[in-house]
């Protein structure tokens, strides 16, 4: 940020869960990035973190009442001077505070009193962050312009694994920047998007499968940003329990019933990005009864899956953008300027598996974007969600330059 444009105002809104130490993690990045800090932090936030820490830390003293008698009406001017109004972590109870319009602290009177853009990280147990009422209410915010940032799954306070923990904090810094850099565009609006995600489970017997490391994230990241974009998304994935909201999903399992399902969703798209992780080989014969032990080492035969990208460029719409993805290890741009031709799609996304934060189940992203006739725009490590938006921003240029093509 140059030293001549104001700072960024962001409100950080930190509401009582386990989670609010990692809020100071984002305080800090914040400020590192030039932004000025100012927390607000609830009652419930004050009994795992101290205000005295994020004071220390932030750009302004933190604040956690609505009438402490310093200044009159705190939430107005907070309100206003915000640029950005961060809410991580949280909780259930403030989203649903939120999805009310309740006014009864400062951190809620202050998200009433502006018109800045609203980001909220939740973080919770995944039983709470799975109940319809919490889900209703976050839909509820997206309606009105909130941005979630989705929490990930892991290890949760209890020692217990599931969806819910608070996204890392470089990702939800990585949301505020993108926000302040660039307020959001819909430049995707009328547009019907298509995305693959995860990797595809190909079954040996009943409990058994073939699958790969992909965690689905960055598909899903695409999927997010093309519908904050204003696009009409489907979202075909093997790993609907982390979906996006907002966005249609259908769950597959096999390369078989993806292929399927991307081959018909395809007629009517717009874009197509294949960002799954496609099973390339499956038994040949999965075996309908639980294979035993004491039989012996079972002798796998495998067969070749469909390759779902080249059927879709086959079957390819007229002035349909199709995006393809390249996970490589070694000779990567060489590798990937290959697999471009061979596939014939119009980008290609690839990313170096062997770099450390790269690829499978980070929540980090560093790859190139290769373009059919030899452009290539690089894409240092980041968010996936940065990610996304960096392969959206080409998919656009593509489908403006078809747009001349059929006007000229
Ligand atoms: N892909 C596909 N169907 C398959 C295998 C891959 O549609 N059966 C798609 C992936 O979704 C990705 C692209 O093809 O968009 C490249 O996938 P990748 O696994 O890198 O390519 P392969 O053709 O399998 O080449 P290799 O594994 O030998 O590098």
């Amino acid at each position: 940020m140059s030293a001549q444009s104001p700072k960024p105002f962001i409100v950080l809104g930190v509401s009582g869960g386990i989670a609010a130490y990692k809020a100071i993690e984002v305080c800090r990045q914040l400020v590192d990035a030039g932004c000025h800090v100012a927390p607000i932090l609830t009652e419930n936030a004050t009994k795992f973190v101290a205000p005295l820490t994020f004071t220390a830390l932030a750009s302004e003293p933190a604040q956690t009442k609505l009438y402490d008698g310093s200044a009159a009406i705190p939430h107005t001017r907070l309100g206003q001077s915000a640029s950005v109004i961060v809410v991580a972590p949280a909780t259930a109870h403030l989203i649903a505070r939120m999805a009310a319009g309740l006014a009864d602290d400062l951190l809620t009177a202050t998200l009433l009193a502006t018109r800045a853009t609203v980001i909220v990280a939740p973080a919770m147990h995944t039983e709470m962050w799975e109940q319809p009422s919490v889900q209703d209410n976050l839909a509820t915010l997206r309606s009105r312009g909130v941005t979630v940032v989705e929490p990930e799954v892991g290890r949760l306070a209890g020692g217990d694994e599931g969806a819910g923990r608070l996204a890392d904090p470089g990702v939800i810094v990585a949301a505020v920047l993108d926000e302040v850099a660039a307020p959001r565009a819909t430049d995707l609006a009328g547009t019907k998007v298509l995305v693959s995600s995860g990797g595809t489970r190909e079954p040996i017997d009943p409990v058994r499968f073939l699958s790969n490391r992909s965690s689905g994230k960055q598909g899903h990241a695409i999927a997010a940003a093309a519908a904050e974009r204003g696009a009409e998304v489907v979202l075909v994935t093997t790993m609907p329990q982390t979906a996006p909201h907002g966005v249609e999903v259908e769950a597959v399992d096999t390369a078989a019933q993806m292929n399927e399902a991307m081959a018909r969703h395809a007629r009517v798209a717009d874009v197509v990005v294949m960002a799954a992780a496609v099973a390339d080989f499956r038994p040949s014969q999965a075996a309908s009864s639980k294979v035993k032990r004491e039989l012996g080492t079972p002798e796998i035969v495998l067969e070749p899956t469909e390759d779902i990208l080249c059927g879709l460029v086959k079957a390819r719409t007229k002035g349909q953008i199709i995006v393809g993805f390249a996970a490589e290890t070694d000779d990567v741009l060489a590798n990937a300027a290959a697999k471009l031709d061979r596939k014939g799609c119009d980008l290609l996304v690839v990313n170096d598996v062997s770099a450390p934060a790269v690829g499978f189940d980070h929540d980090t992203n560093a790859v190139h974007i290769l373009e059919r006739g030899g452009g290539v725009v690089e894409v240092p490590l980041t968010s996936k969600r940065a990610v996304a938006e960096s392969v959206l921003d080409m998919v656009v240029r593509h489908l403006g330059e078809d747009e001349g093509k059929k006007s000229s």
